[in-house]
C-alpha cells in the first residue's frame, strides 16, 4: 500500500471545522485501502501570527516543503486586521504558492445536478456545467515589484502595485491550460486586457504563438477580461477551459462558484512542475473560499470545496483518479438526497451541519466501497 505525507494547515475562521471533515474523508480511504497517509499539522494565517508572529514559521514552510502535498484550508479574519501588512494572515498563504513554485491554479467550477436550482441564476444556464479555470499563482500585480505606498510629502500618498509578466511564466501557464484541454473539451479561451495593458498585449501573443507552435489542435479562443465575467454569468456553458493572470483569474473564479450554487462548493489545486525524474510535483491544496468570518464558529459552513479539494489531491497528486471520481459520485449523492449546508439550501431539503455533511460524504463513500 502507498504511503503519503500530508501537511495540513487548517488556518483560520472556518478553516479548523472544514479540515476536521477532509479528515474524517482522509481516514476513510486509509481504512478502505487505497493508502497510507501520514499527517502533520501546521500553523498558517492568523493563528500563526498569534502563535509567533509570522503568518507562517520558516519550520512550517519546511514542512510544507517536504511533505507529498499541503491540504490549506483559509487565512484571515477581522482579528488581525491591524497586523503589519508584512505579517498580515493572508501572507503565509502568498508564501507558500511563492516559494513552493506553485504557479498553476486549477479551479473547476461544476454544477452538480442537485444544485442546478441552488445558483443565483437560472437553472438552464448553469445545469451540467462543468469548467476549468487555470489561474496563474505567482506572477503578476501579486508579486511583481515595486509594491509600496510612497509619501509624497504633500499631504498625498502614492500606493504602487506593478503587473509583470515574463514569457516563461505564460508560456507555463499556457501549456497545463492546453494540456488539460485536450483531456477534457478540447477548448481554452484565454483572458487579459491587451486594450489596456502590455501584460495583456504580451500575454496574448505568447498564448497565440504556444497554440501555433504546439497545440494547433485545440480550439483557442481569446476574450477580454471584464467581458469574459459578462460571459460566464450569460452563457457560462461555452466555455471549457479558462486561462488568466493572477489577479483576473481571482476575481472570474469567485464569479465561477456562484454558477455551482456557492463558494462553499470550489476545490482548488495549487500546482509546481512535475519532477522528470520521480514524477512528483509540488502541490497544496485549497478551497477558493476564504475564513467565512461571518460564520465561523456557528458549524454551518460548507465543507465540500475542502473535501473536493482533497479529491484533487487523489488525482493530480496521488495518481489516484478512481479514487477521486468516487468522491466526486459521493458528493453527488449526498446532495441528491436533499443534504444541505445553509449556504445552498432550497425548500424540501434537510439543513445540516459542517459536521453532518462530512458525516454523510464518509458514509456514502462506505456504500460506494460495498
Ligand atoms: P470568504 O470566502 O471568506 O466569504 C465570502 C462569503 O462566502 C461569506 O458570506 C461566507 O460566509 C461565504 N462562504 C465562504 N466559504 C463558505 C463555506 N465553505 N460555506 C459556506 N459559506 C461560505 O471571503 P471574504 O469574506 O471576502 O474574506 C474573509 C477572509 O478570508 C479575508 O481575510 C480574506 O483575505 C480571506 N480569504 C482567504 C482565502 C484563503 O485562505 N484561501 C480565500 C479568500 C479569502
Ligand atoms: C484566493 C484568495 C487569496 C488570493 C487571498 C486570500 C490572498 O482570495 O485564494 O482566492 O487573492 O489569491
Ligand atoms: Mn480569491
Amino acid at each position: 500500500m502507498p504511503s503519503y505525507h500530508l501537511f495540513l494547515l487548517p488556518g483560520d475562521g472556518i478553516g479548523p471545522e472544514v479540515m476536521a471533515e477532509v479528515e474524517k474523508v482522509i481516514h476513510a480511504f486509509e481504512s478502505d485501502g487505497l493508502a497510507t497517509f501520514e499527517i502533520e499539522k501546521g500553523l498558517v494565517g492568523g493563528c500563526a501570527y498569534d502563535a509567533h508572529g509570522a503568518a507562517i514559521s520558516d519550520a512550517d514552510m519546511a514542512r510544507a516543503e517536504a511533505a507529498d502535498a499541503v491540504l490549506l484550508a483559509a487565512v484571515g479574519g477581522p482579528k488581525w486586521a491591524s497586523v503589519p501588512y508584512e505579517v498580515r494572515p493572508e501572507a503565509g498563504l502568498l508564501r507558500l504558492r511563492k516559494d513552493l513554485g506553485l504557479y498553476a491554479n486549477l479551479r473547476p467550477a461544476v454544477c452538480y445536478p442537485a444544485l442546478a436550482s441552488a445558483s443565483s441564476l437560472k437553472p438552464e444556464v448553469v445545469e451540467g456545467l462543468d469548467i476549468m479555470i487555470v489561474r496563474e499563482l505567482t506572477g503578476g500585480v501579486y508579486f511583481g515589484e515595486p509594491k509600496e505606498i510612497v509619501d509624497l510629502g504633500n499631504g498625498q500618498k502614492r500606493a504602487i502595485d506593478t503587473q509583470v509578466y515574463d514569457t516563461y511564466e505564460i508560456e507555463r501557464i499556457g501549456r497545463v491550460a492546453f494540456d488539460l484541454a485536450r483531456k477534457r473539451g478540447n477548448k481554452v479561451t484565454s483572458a487579459e486586457k491587451h486594450n489596456v495593458m502590455k501584460s495583456g498585449v504580451l500575454w496574448k501573443d505568447v498564448i497565440t504563438a504556444l497554440h501555433k507552435r504546439e497545440y494547433a489542435d485545440v480550439q483557442l479562443e481569446h476574450q477580454l477580461a471584464d467581458a469574459l465575467g459578462m460571459q460566464l454569468v450569460r452563457w457560462p456553458k461555452q466555455f471549457d477551459v479558462i486561462v488568466t493572470d493572477n489577479l483576473f483569474g481571482d476575481m472570474l473564479s469567485d464569479v465561477a462558484a456562484m454558477l455551482t450554487g456557492s463558494l462553499g462548493m470550489l476545490p482548488s489545486a495549487s500546482l509546481g512542475d512535475q519532477n522528470p525524474k520521480t514524477g512528483k510535483r509540488k502541490a497544496m491544496y485549497e478551497p477558493v473560499h476564504g475564513s467565512a468570518p461571518d460564520i465561523a464558529g456557528k458549524g454551518a459552513a460548507n465543507p465540500i470545496a475542502m473535501i473536493a479539494s482533497f479529491g484533487m489531491a487523489l488525482r493530480y497528486s496521488f495518481g489516484a483518479g478512481a479514487a477521486a471520481d468516487r468522491l466526486d459520485a459521493a458528493i453527488a449523492s449526498v446532495l441528491a438526497d436533499g443534504f444541505r449546508t445553509a449556504d445552498i439550501k432550497s425548500d424540501g431539503c434537510t439543513l445540516v451541519s459542517t459536521m453532518a455533511m462530512g458525516d454523510a460524504i464518509v458514509s456514502a463513500l462506505g456504500k460506494s466501497a460495498a
